[in-house]
């Protein structure tokens, strides 16, 4: 095997991975997206996730501001959505405007979540930490849900998208049992 310096390109050996809509909201209870895939679950118990968002976004600071935020996983149906979430800022554009959502409320937390999403989770934030160009915000999961058809048994049935990088995207075949 012959390896290639990959440094500066090493987190692409990362990708692809999980794409997500992070919903925000400012102080007048105005929602905000944006696509996020630097994302990880971080702890069963008590149920935690990782996100990771640069200096660029307007979400960082809605989320530090509010204390919480939701995570709303799309099927391939939301990528319009997911492009503008990710290549637009809410700072200028009011992209549920843009792009049509149901915005619901949240069960836990005051944030809402995207309806068309099969999947969401409610987190409060419990924590944060300054990781290079990034913020690091650990979120405390204070409730999750997802379609029955969509997510049976902690397995998914729909190809959900994957980040690989930019505008492209995979999307996992069946799951295949190795052991
Ligand atoms: C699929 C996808 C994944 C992305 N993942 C991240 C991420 O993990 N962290 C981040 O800071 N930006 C990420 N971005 C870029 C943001 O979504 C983008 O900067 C967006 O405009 C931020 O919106 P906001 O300013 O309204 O928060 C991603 C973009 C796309 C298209």
């Amino acid at each position: 095997m012959v390896k290639v310096k990959a440094l500066t390109s090493f987190y692409r050996i990362l990708h692809p991975r999980p794409t997500a809509l992070i919903v925000s909201m400012d102080e007048e209870n105005r929602p905000n997206v944006m696509a996020c895939s630097w994302l990880s679950p971080a702890s069963m118990e008590p149920p935690m996730v990782l996100v990771l968002l640069g200096e660029q976004s307007y979400t960082r600071s809605l989320i530090v501001e509010c204390g919480e935020f939701t995570v709303n996983i799309p099927s391939r149906r939301q990528m319009k959505l997911v492009k503008v979430a990710g290549t637009r800022t809410g700072r200028e554009t009011d992209k549920f405007k843009t792009v049509k959502a149901t915005l619901k409320p949240g069960r836990k937390v005051r944030v809402p979540v995207i309806e068309e999403c099969p999947a969401n989770i409610e987190c409060k934030v419990k924590g944060t930490f300054e990781a290079g160009e990034c913020l690091a915000i650990l979120g405390e999961v204070l409730d999750a849900y997802a379609d029955r058809k969509a997510f049976q048994k902690g397995l998914w049935k729909v190809k959900v998208p994957l980040h690989v990088w930019g505008s492209w995207f995979a999307y996992a075949g069946k799951p295949v049992k190795e052991w």
